[in-house]
């Protein structure tokens, strides 16, 4: 034997700067390895372990010699000019392989070269000898050794051999003739090869099967069984050849150049048909089709998944609609067809949890679990949407979650903000590129669970329908327990079933919720907090978060009950907590710095150390500063964050009796300024005001904050009071702020909004409160601590606004 065959993968003497050190190692390892090994019995062999070669008598590969074991056992066998057994590894991954890691029969080899390239990496090139059987490894030396029984290659030929023989020469040669480009050299070494089990050998070296198949064909002893084997792996492979180079004749007919890629494609999947391979696709359709077993869908939709999967399978991969019905597909299976089974309601745990989670809110919680009671004993009953209506930051979207909590059930959330197009509901339909389905199926994708606590937030923020179909009218369909178990995606294209589904909504303001909406809720308005209020979330939820999410122990940093009341009052304005809460974390993230640094132990922030570390109070008691001169009332707005003060202001300047009204008033508020003056102008002799004062001048009524528009007539009194101010010169008491409509006999109308006005005439330092006599059954709604800190003065008439303000 005299080929020399070289594995295509890397051919070592090929490589530039290889450094050849002829067959010596490198005289310092050899020394230092020397030295150390015992000496190795001569019934046993250094072994060489590979991981993807199979070496066959005859044949010379090359190694990499990658690992120092490895290196050893060359060295030694160099050294001692002896042979190396080959062994392939059962297990590519191991580093170290034992004997439970490696084939125990292999080739024995000589090393023709040992090189050590340029990079450091060591080659050597050898050439198998003969195969062997390992008895057993012996442990002790720095390399793996076994000792080994050879297995000597009968030498006695019969016809039955020769005739096998003389096929598979025959064979390899027919397969040679019909692969693309082979190198003249092969054929002439195959040619040239003697003896059968050369012949056997120079073949099962050089047959394009995996080293596992290689790995049988070394271990076959029998020279006849392996012919055989040979014979019919061959045979195998002549087949596929020819049928390939049919569909490529075939195929070449009557498809033209573009779709050159879709070509390959097909003829690769058919070649693996043919060869009965583990084709990726085939692998994906059996996977999808398992995969829509076991989703438990229900029988439309599983008719509709296996049409898809039909379709799929007979798709050519690369085609743009392969990806398509792929993602549909996916969104079919993964999506939480069956119901879970529901864990009861615990009333009692979940009162339990709404308690832990938030503070007061007593009414609400009260409804809640009200709600609770009524789902857990009439489950399939249809029971009302609840929506949460409040400012920012008042706690819905938390209480959502910790309905969630209380029933067991995940929590998914869905934002209508913005939403405009029917489409972000309820989906694309297929046709459209990228479609996806709408925002309910992908939340519900995400939680992976049908009977999950949905929030949808926002619904005032919901667009107006227009040209591309209603969003309000998708999300009724969602909402709705008529229709809402067969739900319909435009995308899916298959009814799901949303009845499980808990719906809660929030917004913030009720106004803008679309009608029909608004009556399938069942409405429960959070109003915002007190400062009291405030204090005691702070203090109970606000500052123990904050402290966990700064990493600080509750020993190292105390904040004071007087900074938490300053950081209310002077650094947000607001209904709800959320800035609280954020000023709560800047606060203890500069303390965190200061004990990081090791600047102190223990920090206790009060009152005065705000200003050091928030800045300069936000929020200064304008109130006082802008009704020090006649003219200028406090008057109290309700607005979609919560209330707020507004200040009337009036001026007088020569002229003809006009009134001019600025800062984006609406129609109704105009009004209400008109009446207001009108109401002066028939007090004029009670209130001393000289006639011409009026008849002269020209009057411009402004209500500052131009920038937002303002309507409602519940400014109507405080307009009265800032003309009154005005034309009689008598300021307005500071302390006071006022709201209630006005009729043009001078009664006071009452007004919506009392307790979000209230709490925020308190957060403006106001103490005295004016409102409308009528509206005094809205006292209770304002907590207990607001009314103690805050005078009431219920007003049937204007008059007795001017008497508790000027
Ligand atoms: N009563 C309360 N007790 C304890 N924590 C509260 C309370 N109210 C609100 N919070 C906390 O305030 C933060 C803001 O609340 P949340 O996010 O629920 O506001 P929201 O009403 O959903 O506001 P938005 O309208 O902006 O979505 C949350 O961290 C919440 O836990
Ligand atoms: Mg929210």
């Amino acid at each position: 034997m005299n080929q020399e065959v070289t594995s295509s993968s890397d051919d070592v003497r090929a490589d530039a700067g290889v450094r050849m050190d002829a067959l010596a190692p490198k005289s310092q390892d050899g020394a230092a390895s020397a030295a150390t090994v015992r000496a190795i019995p001569d019934d046993a062999m250094v072994i060489v372990p590979v991981r993807n070669v199979v070496l066959f008598p005859g044949m010379v590969v090359p190694l990499v010699v990658d690992r120092e074991r490895s290196r050893a056992a060359v060295q030694e066998a160099v050294r001692q000019q002896r042979m190396v057994g080959i062994l392939l590894q059962t297990n590519r991954e191991v580093e170290q392989p034992g004997p439970d890691d490696l084939h125990w029969v292999g080739t024995t080899a000589n090393v023709l070269r040992y090189v050590t390239a340029t990079d450091g990496a060591h080659h050597v090139i050898c050439q198998g000898a003969q195969r062997f059987r390992v008895l057993q490894f012996l442990e002790g030396y720095p390399m793996t050794v076994a000792r080994v029984q050879l297995i000597e290659e009968s030498a006695q030929t019969s016809p039955e051999i020769e005739g096998r023989a003389h096929s598979l020469k025959e064979r390899a040669l027919e397969i040679l003739r019909l692969l693309p480009q082979v190198p003249e050299e092969l054929i002439v070494a195959l040619q040239g090869v003697d003896g059968p089990a050369r012949l056997a050998d120079f073949i099962a070296g050089v047959i394009d099967v995996s080293v596992e198949e290689k790995q049988a064909l070394l271990e076959m002893f029998d020279l006849r069984n392996r012919l055989d084997k040979l014979l019919e792996l061959l045979t195998h492979r002549i087949e596929v050849l020819k049928v390939s180079r049919e569909i490529d004749a075939r195929t070449r007919e009557s498809i033209d150049d573009r779709n050159r890629e879709h070509l390959l494609r097909e003829q690769l999947r058919t070649i693996q048909k043919e060869l009965g391979e583990g084709d990726d696709t085939v692998a994906e359709i059996a996977e999808l089709d398992k995969a829509i077993a076991e989703a438990k869908m229900p029988e439309e939709v599983e008719k509709q998944a296996r049409k898809e999967l039909k379709r799929l399978e007979r798709m050519p991969e690369g085609a743009g609609e392969y990806s398509m019905v792929r993602t549909y597909l996916d969104w079919l299976i993964e999506l939480p067809w069956a119901a879970d089974a529901t864990t009861e309601i615990d009333i009692a745990d979940a009162r339990r949890i709404l308690d832990e989670d938030h503070y007061g809110l007593e009414k609400i919680k009260k409804r809640i679990l009200e709600y609770l009671a009524v789902r857990k004993l009439n489950p399939s009953g249809k029971s009302p949407i609840l929506c949460f209506v409040g400012p920012p930051g008042v706690g819905k979207t938390s209480l959502g979650q910790s309905i969630a909590k209380a029933t067991g059930r995940k929590f998914a959330r869905v934002s209508l903000g913005g939403v405009h197009d029917e489409a972000e509901i309820r989906g694309h339909r297929r046709t459209y590129i990228g479609s996806l389905p709408g925002n309910i199926i992908q939340s519900l994708r995400k939680v992976a669970t049908r009977n999950c606590v949905m929030m949808l937030d926002e619904v005032d923020k919901l667009g107006a329908g227009g040209f591309h179909g209603d969003p309000a009218s998708a999300l009724l369909e969602v909402l709705d327990p008529e229709q809402n178990s067969t739900f319909r995606d435009n995308y899916l294209g298959v009814p799901f079933d949303l009845s499980g589904v808990m719906f809660i909504c929030t917004a913030n303001v009720l106004d803008t919720i679309p009608g029909p909406l608004r009556d399938r809720m069942e409405i429960i308005q959070l109003p915002g907090y007190t400062a009291q209020e405030k204090l005691q979330i702070a203090r109970r939820y606000l500052v123990p978060r904050q402290l966990a999410a700064t990493g600080l122990r509750a020993e190292q940093c105390e904040i004071g009950d007087d900074a938490l009341a300053a950081i209310i009052d002077d650094y947000t304005r607001e209904a709800g907590v959320r800035n609280l809460e954020r000023e709560i974390g800047k606060v203890f993230r500069s303390v965190a710095v200061r004990i990081a640094e090791g600047r102190s132990e223990r920090v206790q922030v009060g009152a005065g150390d705000l200003h050091g570390i928030l800045g300069a109070r936000i929020f200064e008691s304008e109130v006082a500063m802008r009704t020090a001169v006649p003219g200028v009332a406090t008057g109290l707005a309700w607005t979609p964050v919560g209330g707020d003060i507004l200040f009337v202001e009036a001026a007088r300047m020569p002229g003809t009796g006009k009134l001019i009204l600025t800062g984006q008033l609406g129609e109704v508020m105009k009004e209400s300024a008109q009446a207001a003056l009108s109401l002066v102008k028939a007090r004029a002799a009670e209130l001393n005001i000289a006639p011409e004062a009026i008849e002269k001048s020209d009057i411009h009524v402004h209500v500052p904050a131009g920038a937002t528009p303002k309507d409602g007539p519940s400014a109507g009194v405080a307009m009265f009071v800032a003309l009154a101010s005005l034309l009689t010169g008598r300021a307005v008491r500071t302390d006071v702020a006022m709201t209630g409509e006005i009729s043009l006999r001078g009664l006071v109308l009452p007004i919506g909004g009392v307790k979000e006005k209230v709490l925020a005439a308190l957060r403006a330092g106001i103490k005295t409160v004016m409102l409308p006599e009528r509206n005094r059954r809205d006292l209770e709604d304002i907590p207990p601590d607001a009314r103690e800190q805050l005078q009431f003065v219920w007003i049937e008439r204007v008059d007795q606004a001017l008497a508790a303000a000027l």
